[in-house]
């Protein structure tokens, strides 16, 4: 009995020294606690459904610059200049922008409370219209979509052939039109 409280007692200390050392690394690192880099499988998974699934390469260009792939469709935001966090990027991505032509893709938004608490018939009654999304996403694909487009996409500016290189992960042919 003795042993064990013993026992207990130094893995609390040692639990408490690294709760504050993990503290100390996020006030150094300015990462949240709990939160980890994204891997490249989760990268390359949510920039597949940029490009394919979920279309936003339709209004907003293949590199998220807004110089949009469908030319009927409407102008979509320079996400390159987005200065959003990741919690706004995937509030807009659940919820859309009603009134600004930015489709909502989770499925069930404006069906509960989880857009500001607004339903579809208010959105109706102020007026403001959605445009259906392409495809619908799970949370899942809307957390890879958000590791991808916070790591190459969201206030990282121009693209030049270097960041052409890393968006894609690799060198492929598009890049060689972008400026060195
Ligand atoms: C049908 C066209 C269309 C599609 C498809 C579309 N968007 Fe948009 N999006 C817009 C428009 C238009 C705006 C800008 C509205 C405004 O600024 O008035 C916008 C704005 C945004 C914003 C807000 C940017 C900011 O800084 O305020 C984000 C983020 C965004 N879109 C992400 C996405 C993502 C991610 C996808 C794919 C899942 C996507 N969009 C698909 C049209 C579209």
């Amino acid at each position: 009995m003795a042993r064990n409280g013993m026992c207990t007692r130094r893995s609390r200390r040692w639990l408490a020294v690294s709760v504050m050392g993990g503290l100390l690394y996020t006030a150094l690192s300015g990462t949240p606690l709990g939160a980890q880099e994204p891997t490249e499988a989760n990268i390359a998974s949510g920039r597949r459904l940029y490009h394919q699934k979920a279309d936003c390469q339709a209004c907003h260009g293949w590199s998220g610059n807004g110089d949009k792939l469908d030319s009927q469709a409407p102008d979509g935001a320079d996400l390159r200049a987005s200065t959003l966090d990741r919690e706004q990027l995937i509030f807009v991505i659940k919820c859309g922008l009603p009134g600004r032509e930015m489709p909502a893709f989770d499925r069930r938004s404006y069906t509960d409370d989880r857009c500001l608490g607004r339903t579809q018939a208010d959105l109706d009654r102020l007026g403001l219209e959605l445009p259906d999304p392409g495809a619908t996403l799970q949370n899942r694909e809307i957390e890879r979509l958000a590791d991808f487009l916070m790591s190459k996409v969201i206030g990282k500016g121009e693209m030049d052939r270097a960041a052409c290189i890393d968006f894609w992960g690799e060198e492929v042919d598009v890049c060689e039109d972008v400026q060195p």
